[in-house]
């Protein structure tokens, strides 16, 4: 598959396919700059949606690309009318990773052949149920030599791969790992977001990033030591559960109260090689940025990373017996085109031991963001 142009379905026409206000995220973009693909299909039930985009793409400086492509409702119909060989599935995570058709879109993907990228989080059904599922799809694609691969990008971020080179070189087992995801109510919107029972709520669908980069770090938790509280919704403005803004679409009242996200969740557990990990998430912050952030300790080594989504990205590394910290700076860094470029790679060469994050890896990350939730609602 060396030279030849791979033929793309996008299943999807929204933000993180498309780009939208809220974040760097575009997959079409980085396909653009990465060339060597063709867009055969969009594929959106919203069929005007990926209509306009079609439209927009045909307009804008890389419409080669997408001189084949067709707007269409259903992906199987893209699949029988365009022959694509590689499928992103960017869609909210209550329309996939479940083996209830229409909910099954990775089985059918990898039962046409289709190499797959599939967006954060896999599922929303219980991880008893996708577990299953994700094994079914696991099965077809080892037997099909097809690449699967989950859309966690800080794994391609250097500001990781420094880490983790600073980590191996210093030698020392991990004591702790922290991390921190603060967003903003004022710039989720999304009304399925605000939702737990399709979007699994915000450790599940958000922090999952760090959830994973929490196990990439400290591998697995152990899941009967997990402990989590959380701050609950509330409707008295004197309660700190209280959100005074948010975005003028979401009409929090009309959900149950049971299914309104929490404002604050915090969790802590023991790794399987005894250090500890911890995670906060809370959704307070007002205006449009982010704060996100992850510590390790271990015995002589302290390296904190702040703000990995945006471009004023930093490290700070005190190793050794020493007072002084040394400050990186990662301002081109682009986790997802980097995260493209290595799928694609795989792809091509048929090599699945270049994708850092696998199906069967996800889950775990997956079984991790529910044990936490669910610890913080028992
Ligand atoms: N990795 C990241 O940083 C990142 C960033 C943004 C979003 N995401 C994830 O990507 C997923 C999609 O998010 P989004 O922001 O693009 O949502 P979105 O609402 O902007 O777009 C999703 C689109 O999927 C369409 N859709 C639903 N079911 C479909 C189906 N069966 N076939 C084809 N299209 C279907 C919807 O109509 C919608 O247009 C979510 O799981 C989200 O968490 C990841």
């Amino acid at each position: 598959m060396a030279e030849e142009d791979l033929r793309v379905l996008f299943v999807g026409s929204g933000a993180v396919n498309f780009g939208g206000a809220e974040g760097p995220w575009d997959h079409s973009k980085r396909l653009e700059t990465l060339g060597g693909v063709k867009i055969v299909a969009i594929a959106d039930p919203i069929l005007s949606k990926a209509e306009e985009v079609l439209r927009a793409k045909l307009e804008g400086p890389h419409a080669h690309m997408y001189k084949d492509c067709i707007a269409v409702k259903s992906y199987l119909d893209a699949i029988s009318l365009t022959k694509p060989n590689v499928a992103f599935i960017g869609v909210p995570p209550v329309y996939h990773g479940a083996m209830d058709p229409p909910h099954d879109i990775e089985l059918q993907c990898v039962k046409a052949g289709l190499h797959l990228f599939i967006e954060k989080p896999v599922s929303v059904v219980a991880p008893e149920k996708f577990i299953p599922y994700m094994e079914a799809v696991e099965r077809i694609a080892e037997e099909s030599k097809l690449i699967v691969s989950v859309g966690y990008m800080f794994r391609y971020h250097p500001a990781i791969e420094k880490m983790q080179s600073l980590i191996k070189q210093h030698g020392r087992p991990l004591v702790h790992v922290n991390a921190r995801y603060l967003s903003c109510a004022t710039a989720l919107s999304h009304p399925v977001w605000w939702d737990k029972e399709k979007s699994g709520g915000p450790i599940v669908e958000q922090a999952t990033h760090f959830c994973d980069l929490l196990r990439y770090f400290g591998g697995d938790a152990l899941s009967s030591s997990i402990r989590a509280v959380a701050v609950g919704p509330s409707d008295t403005p004197t309660s700190p559960g209280y959100l005074s803004s948010v975005p003028e679409v979401i009409h929090e009242d009309s959900i149950p109260m049971e299914r309104r996200v929490p404002r604050l969740t915090t969790a802590h557990w023991f790794y399987s090689s005894g250090g500890v990990g911890c995670l906060t998430h809370g959704v307070t912050l007002q205006g449009r940025k982010y704060e996100a952030a992850i510590d390790v300790w271990a015995d002589g080594l302290r390296l904190s990373l702040e703000d990995p989504y945006f471009p004023g990205c930093k490290l700070r590394a005190r190793i050794g017996n020493t007072d002084k910290e040394e400050v990186y700076h990662f301002p081109d860094a682009d986790p997802y085109l980097n995260e493209d470029e290595v799928f694609l790679r795989a792809v091509r060469n048929g090599d699945k031991t270049l994708v850092r994050s696998s199906y069967r890896d996800a889950a775990h990350t997956y079984q991790l963001s529910w044990d936490i939730r669910k610890a913080s609602e028992a």
